[in-house]
């Protein structure tokens, strides 16, 4: 495809995705705050969009969700996604390693609302992830759904982590794994595209999962994401 016409693909894609919101999403003021506060602060524009959030929130409560973690917190667009869909003593943790986005995303959690149900813990989730580890093994109390979007050389890395804190039936959902195509490119130039093949060796060695990898076009041009259910 030549490059004028790619750009007039993308338009469509994002001229589909403005018309999915208009009609199935609508105006919501405090995502849209969100959205409008973290471009004031400078924050990159890669937050999933509306009619990803939305299926987001879907499966989120399909599952029942009460525990949600999520890897990659940015402003909290998709965190006040995935909270919404929490019952009223449900509970998200969302890693960040940045403090401003992190000082963002409160701000924005605040303004939806959601700062009972959400806990945002700003450092590199790797480094965060023993002390999760160790309030699931305190109290018992597994993830119902992990949202991993956060670096994507570590995928593999949060995956491990997080595989034995979710509970049986939970779902494990990574965002980015297929980077316009890219993820069929064995050249091993791109430490993002690396990470998410390495992801996907990894889950075809994993036992008890069921995996798939959707492909996606819209807003946020052409990419997929990865839906792990771990088995019962
Ligand atoms: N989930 C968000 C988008 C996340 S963008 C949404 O859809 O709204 C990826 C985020 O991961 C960025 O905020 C980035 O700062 C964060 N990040 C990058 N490396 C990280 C690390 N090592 N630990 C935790 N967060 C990290
Ligand atoms: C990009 C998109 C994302 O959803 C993300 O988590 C990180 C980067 C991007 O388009 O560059
Ligand atoms: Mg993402």
């Amino acid at each position: 495809m030549n490059p004028s016409d790619l750009v007039e693909v993308e338009q469509l894609w994002s001229q589909v995705d403005g018309y999915i919101q208009d009609k199935l999403i609508g105006s919501d003021p405090a995502l849209e705050a969100a959205l409008e506060e973290s471009d004031r602060a400078g924050l990159p524009q890669i937050a999933v969009s509306a009619p990803q959030g939305r299926l987001l929130a879907i499966l989120a409560k399909a599952i029942n969700a009460k525990r949600i973690l999520e890897i990659g917190t940015l402003g909290g667009y998709s965190t006040i996604w995935l909270a919404r869909s929490l019952p009223l003593d449900g509970r998200l943790v969302s890693l960040e390693v940045d403090p401003r986005h992190g000082e963002v995303a409160s701000a924005n959690v605040a303004r939806a609302g959601l700062e009972d149900r959400v806990e945002i813990r700003v450092g590199p989730a790797i480094k965060s992830l023993p002390d999760v580890s160790a309030e699931v093994t305190a109290t018992g109390e597994r993830f119902d759904l992990v949202f991993i979007d956060a670096d994507k050389p570590s995928t593999s890395a949060y995956f491990e982590r997080v595989l034995g804190l979710t509970r049986p039936g939970g779902l494990i959902i990574v965002d980015n794994s297929v980077r316009h195509g890219r993820l069929v490119d064995d050249s091993g130039s791109d430490a993002n595209v690396v990470g998410m093949r390495d992801f996907h060796d990894l889950l075809a060695t994993t036992p008890g999962v069921s995996a798939t990898t959707i492909q996606t076009v819209g807003s946020k041009g052409y990419d997929g994401f990865t839906i792990v259910h771990v088995g019962r």
